[in-house]
């Protein structure tokens, strides 16, 4: 795996005609080669505007996008064949069948002959897709739907795999069947840009993410180093009976406490300096009544990261 940038960002902005702010607005990334590369943002946050500059489908306001050293705007067609792009709209002809589908987009790419059997075979078999070939698209559920958008995006071998959100409104099954493909695929050498709004898939599967919120990248490193910025933990305790009301105030109030959440017997607490605040919260806790019966400390999860960064949840 080397590290050099597959794709280099410089001061990347596009305001769309008539409106009042930038949907993108001075982005500077830079992406290693051989990564799974996360972008992590809410809706409307310009995910999908920054992925349609880097594919060369919009064309930017101001500032650069290289892709293997290469201007994006000068890109020439062995540049493009290097892209793969899964868009977050399916692309794809409900009336045909899956296998059909292929063959259209295939042959757009200039694939024909055994070249174009031998790459239908491939991503039907990475999709899972065998036995519903035939079928008509309009007939799959939604997960076999994305399963089928994803690997047209591999249809001619890019060198680069870039998926928008690909696995929104699907099944746990398919979400699980995609992630260990897209793993297998990293190993194998391709590189890849995922975008979601889901914080669990995100820190599971990204070597490094990158947090957008209202077209700037508010955060970006490796997951480690960004689930250790805020330098807090969380500190979890169960309880005899559900806090009562003076208690859980009492909790919010203890010195180094930053979020206190209560649900029945389940109280977790984020703090930064959870030796100090645990004995003090189970001692707090048994002068109003209510022992702990048992406590363990976590580390903080990127969903709190976000939330410390931006004051908004992510939403789905
Ligand atoms: N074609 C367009 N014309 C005008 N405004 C647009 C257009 N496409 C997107 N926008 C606006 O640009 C901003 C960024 O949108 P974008 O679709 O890039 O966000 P996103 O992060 O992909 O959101 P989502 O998670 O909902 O897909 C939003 O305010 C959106 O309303
Ligand atoms: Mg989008």
């Amino acid at each position: 795996m080397t590290a050099s940038p597959i794709v280099e960002i410089r001061q990347l902005s596009k305001t769309y005609p008539g409106a009042g702010r930038p949907a993108v607005d001075g982005v500077d990334l830079a992406i290693a080669h051989g990564r799974i590369f996360g972008l992590l943002g809410p809706n409307g946050a310009g995910k999908t505007t920054l992925l349609s500059m880097l594919c060369g489908l919009l064309p930017p306001s101001s500032g650069s996008l290289r892709i293997r050293g290469q201007d994006v705007r000068h890109q020439d067609a062995a540049i493009k064949r290097r892209l793969g792009l899964a868009p977050q709209d399916l692309a794809l002809y409900p009336y045909l069948t899956a296998r059909e589908n292929l063959a259209y987009f295939g042959g757009m790419l200039g694939l024909h002959g055994a070249a174009l059997r031998r790459r239908l075979d491939y991503c039907l078999d990475t999709a899972g897709l065998n036995d519903v070939a035939d079928r008509r698209v309009e007939t799959f559920s939604g997960g076999l739907k994305r399963r089928l958008n994803l690997v047209i995006a591999l249809l001619h071998e890019p060198e680069l795999l870039i998926l928008d959100e690909p696995t929104v409104g699907i099944d746990p099954q398919s979400r699980r069947f995609i992630h260990e493909n897209l793993k297998r695929l990293n190993a194998e050498g391709m590189s890849i840009i995922y975008t979601s709004h889901y914080m669990e898939e995100v820190e599971q599967l990204c070597d490094e993410v990158a947090i957008i919120d209202h077209g700037r990248i508010i955060a970006q490193g490796s997951v480690d180093e960004l689930l250790a910025a805020p330098r807090e933990a969380t500190i979890e305790l169960r309880t005899s009976v559900p806090p009562p009301p003076a208690a859980q105030a009492a909790l919010r109030a203890l010195a180094h406490v930053h979020t206190a959440e209560f649900d029945g017997k389940f109280v977790v607490l984020t703090s930064a300096a959870p030796q100090t605040v645990a004995p003090a919260a189970m001692r707090l806790l048994h002068e109003n009544g209510v022992e702990t019966t048992s406590l363990s400390f976590g580390a903080m999860h990127l969903e709190q990261v976000f939330l410390a960064l931006t004051g908004t949840r992510l939403r789905n």
